[in-house]
């Protein structure tokens, strides 16, 4: 037997659905709490919204509640074509001997519709946005009180159907302004820095070469090489060429803090740790959706390692007297100019973290490791640097161009950027001359060359004519320079140079 609630529990009923139905944001959970809802108020078996489509020409309906699966027909078809174009209510008593009934909608659903209860659903400026079926009352047929119950809950469904379609609008259109501006990033960022990254030697194009293959991917990678070398132009390339250029890249130098900063640095703070301490994120959780930069890794104590290494292993932070475990999605670059091989053997760096990050491990090449770019990347790097100060180098000398080719460059990239920054505001003539360069570096390119093949065999023939001539002229410096065509002085710098030891002069 079926009991039938009293109006006012009735009313309360369609209060509390309304309540529901106004916390409900997803369109498809909202349609089955609609129908769900409705046919247990009115005792029916089931119910069935029908929503216009935005042109006005079709109507769709959910095959069964909680089925994704949709049906669609006319918009003229069946009762609830007729109740969309008049906005009127229909009650149907039987509904297969209805002329409007539209039976497809049953064959297809695999439902026997007996009597039926349909109403338009109006948004409140007044447009009719489609129409709401309860079907086959347990007992009895459909009476008017339901139809005024029915109505409200479809006046309030509609208003929450128009609000879950906005924002599955705004939702749709966020996704696709967030899909653009990555790609966006991706294309400007990936192009910048990978052309940033000067030099045509095979392992500069092997490095750029790896930089674009692992990019695309979450893996974690290692930079090691000497001081100066680009090992931060190398994790920024990788972050600016990946998914995530459009979310932060950031750096942390794990060198340059003690300790006890360290791990607020890179884990947070909770407020009231100590007095006048305020809530703070940390490094891992500023990165959230991007790239960080772990810099001079080798530098990490073994408890900030070991702390480290539970962040690549659980994804998630806890921040410094917080008891929550964050979450973070990051993917985790790191570089050093330490041996870490060598740390692991000494004990100093913890062998488990050393493989977790060596996922991929990129070298940057030493600049002295590649002495045929340094003019090309001399000649870039002077206009980069010079434009950087706002100002116009002369072009380097080809003097100049070879007291950088003899130096040993011990900083790298970093050290010849310094010397072409010197060079541009020091220079004064048409060119940069070796003397507009720091000392240290021509003091390194004086230092004679090793002789070659050819230059050997000079020197040894210069001396050997020296000594015969001084034995010609019975080691007479005057006379022997005079033979030789040299100053007495620049006979002189000559025994020098060759640690020739004149006997006094002979007597004749
Ligand atoms: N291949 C390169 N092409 C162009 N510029 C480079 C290259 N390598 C390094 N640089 C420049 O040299 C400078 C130093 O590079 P970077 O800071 O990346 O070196 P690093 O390896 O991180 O050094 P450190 O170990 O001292 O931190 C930067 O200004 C960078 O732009
Ligand atoms: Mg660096």
């Amino acid at each position: 037997m079926v009991i039938r609630l009293p109006d006012s529990e009735r009313l309360a009923a369609v209060l509390r659905i309304c309540q529901r139905m106004n916390s409900e944001r997803a369109l498809p959970q909202l349609l089955d709490l609609v129908a769900e809802e409705a046919a247990r108020l009115l005792d029916a078996d089931r119910a069935s919204i029908f929503l216009l489509s935005e042109d006005g020409r079709e109507l769709t309906s959910k095959v069964a509640l909680g089925s994704p699966q949709m049906i669609h027909f006319a918009s003229d078809l069946g009762i609830a074509g007729s109740v969309v174009a008049s906005g009127e209510t229909v009650i149907v008593k039987d509904a297969y001997s209805d002329p409007r009934f539209y039976q497809d909608v049953d064959n297809l659903t695999g439902y026997r519709t007996l009597n039926l209860l349909a109403v338009p659903m109006t948004t409140n400026n007044g447009r009719v946005i489609g129409a709401f079926e309860i079907l086959n009352k347990r007992d009895g047929c459909f009476e008017d009180d339901d139809v005024q119950l029915i109505k409200s809950l479809a006046a309030n469904a509609a208003i929450a159907i128009q609000t879950a379609r906005l924002i599955a609008e705004l939702d749709s259109r966020r996704v696709t302004l967030e899909h653009e501006n990555r790609n966006l990033w991706r294309e400007v960022g990936g192009k910048l820095p990978s052309q940033l990254l000067l030099g045509t030697h095979p392992r500069m194009e092997e490095l750029r070469r790896m930089i674009a293959r692992i990019a695309d991917t979450e893996i974690t990678v290692l930079i090691t090489g000497e001081s100066g070398t680009g090992k931060d132009l190398v994790a920024r390339s990788i972050h600016f060429a990946s998914p995530r250029a459009a979310r932060p890249f950031v750096a942390l130098n794990c060198a340059a803090l003690p300790e006890a900063l360290l791990e607020t640095e890179l884990f947070g703070v909770e407020k009231g740790v100590a007095t006048g301490v305020d809530r703070r994120a940390g490094k891992f959780e500023s990165a959230q959706g991007g790239t960080i930069f772990l810099d001079e890794i080798g530098d990490l104590s073994l408890a900030a390692q070991a702390k480290i290494l539970r962040v690549l292993q659980d994804h998630v932070v806890e921040r410094i007297g917080g008891r929550t475990n964050i979450s973070v999605d990051v993917r985790v670059i790191a570089a050093t100019n330490k041996d870490l091989t060598a740390a692991m053997k000494k004990g100093e760096f913890r062998e488990d973290l050393y493989y977790r990050l060596n996922v991929v491990h990129l070298k940057t090449p030493a600049l002295r490791e590649m002495p045929g770019d340094i003019p090309a990347l001399a000649n870039a790097l002077l206009y980069r640097v010079a434009s950087g100060m706002k100002r116009v180098a002369p072009p380097l000398s080809a003097a100049a161009i070879q007291v950088l080719l003899r130096s040993s460059w011990p900083g790298n990239v970093r050290q010849l950027e310094n010397e072409l920054r010197r060079a541009t505001i020091v220079a004064q003539g048409p060119e940069i001359l070796p003397s507009d360069f720091s000392e240290e570096l021509t003091a390194v390119s004086v230092t004679p060359e090793p002789p070659s093949g050819l230059q050997q065999e000079l020197e040894a023939l210069e001396r050997r004519r020296i000594q015969d001539a001084l034995a010609a002229n019975a080691n007479n410096q005057q006379r022997t320079a005079k033979a030789l065509g040299l100053s007495r002085q620049g006979l002189i710098n000559k025994l020098k140079r060759y640690g020739i030891r004149t006997s006094p002069p002979r007597e004749e």
